[in-house]
């Protein structure tokens, strides 16, 4: 549906006043209401990184989710206040990793005698708990556009990686990009005494993947992929790593938000792709190629938005944005000293990747 042009007005009018004071973030799958306003979008990645980037900004507006607002306010100085224009934009994987149930899994590990040559890797899409936690364990964040090269780093740090939170990303990018194979894999259940593992599982395996996953990329099946190959034939598969192993193994090509739109704009005029992502970000970019003769369609056929995502409309935005304009700072995200602390020493490490 085409935005409200009242609202639109008042989002321009408070951008305008604000100026230089307020710096506004959006990941690439937000609405198009909210991501006309963003002055840099990105993935998790090169949302990460561009945070810092204007540090005359008392005010950093995060068009994305709860978890990313979080690293914006742990990656930029004291003086500049994280706004998340929704507090219930959340992430469902996120939350599928607790840092009572992580402290837990450490015990298991330590019990097993694994703990000492265990390195974690924690996935972006997680907690600033999760992420003080694989700080002070000698561990690193990555995203989906690193997590290769973070793998690499933390195996030349240890002989194992414990995989948070999201099973299929540490999965995918063991046996697609490290050459593991399934078996170097075990999968830590939270709600299972032990996470439902041996501790002769745990000594054999290279990576202790969590039991997490997202659940819009969930959506997508092998039956998706054979399906929209059937229908339309030469087309090409391109899917985010956070789908299931399956259907990553039978797309043609894997990666990022970031990477999904730079495929897509190399692509040749006249060619065909399904994509595997969330639905904002697919129709946005359906709409931007059709008139250079590129044709991109939905990988399945239901409708696929991530619900939290979403949460930040225009309307949230208005609100956000017009509160500042008034003096006063609504939904502030602000992580405490101390987890900030750990969690920023995990977060430069991803920084500091070669
Ligand atoms: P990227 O933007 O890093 O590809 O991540 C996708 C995602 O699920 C963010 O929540
Ligand atoms: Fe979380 Fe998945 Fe939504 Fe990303 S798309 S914010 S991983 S639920």
């Amino acid at each position: 549906a085409p935005s409200d042009p009242d609202l639109v007005e008042r989002a321009r009018a408070a951008k305008e006043k604000l100026g230089d004071r307020v710096f506004v973030l959006g990941h690439h799958y937000q609405r198009d209401e909210v991501i006309q306003f963003a002055d840099v979008t990105g993935d998790s990645f090169k949302l990460a990184r561009d945070a810092a980037a204007r540090p005359e900004a008392e005010y950093i507006v995060f068009c994305g989710v709860h978890f990313m607002a979080e690293s914006a306010d742990i990656l930029t100085g004291d003086h500049q206040q994280v706004v998340l224009p929704d507090l219930a934009a959340g992430c469902s994987m996120a939350d599928m990793a607790t840092a009572e149930q992580v402290a837990e899994c450490w015990d298991v590990l330590t019990e097993a005698g694994v703990a000492d040559v265990t390195v974690p890797v924690s996935y972006m899409n997680s907690s600033a708990d999760i992420k003080a936690f694989t700080g002070r364990h000698g561990g690193t964040i990555c995203t989906s556009s690193n997590a290769k090269r973070a793998l690499d780093w933390a195996f030349a740090q240890g002989e194992k990686v414990l995989f948070l939170p999201d099973q299929h990303l540490g999965r995918n990018t063991a046996v697609r990009d490290m050459g593991m194979s399934l078996e170097d894999c075990v999968v830590y259940n939270p709600h299972k005494p032990n996470g439902g593992l041996t501790a002769e599982e745990l000594r054999a395996a290279k990576m202790i993947l969590w039991r997490g996953h997202c659940s819009v990329h969930g959506r997508f099946t092998l039956e998706s992929v054979n399906d929209v190959r059937e229908r339309v034939p030469g087309i090409n598969v391109l899917v985010h790593p956070e789908c299931r192993h399956e259907v990553v193994a039978a797309a043609d090509h894997v990666g990022s938000t970031e990477h999904i739109i730079k495929t897509l704009e190399a692509a040749p005029a006249g060619s065909k792709w399904a994509v595997g992502t969330e639905l904002n970000l697919v129709r946005r970019l359906a709409n931007r190629f059709a008139p250079e003769g590129k044709e991109v369609v939905f990988l399945d056929r239901t409708v696929c938005f991530c619900s939290t995502m979403n949460r930040i409309d225009l309307p949230h935005l208005v609100w956000a944005l017009e509160s500042l304009v008034d003096g006063k700072v609504v939904n502030r995200i602000q992580v405490d000293p101390e987890t900030e602390k750990f969690a920023k020493l995990a977060l430069e490490r991803m920084l500091a990747l070669p």
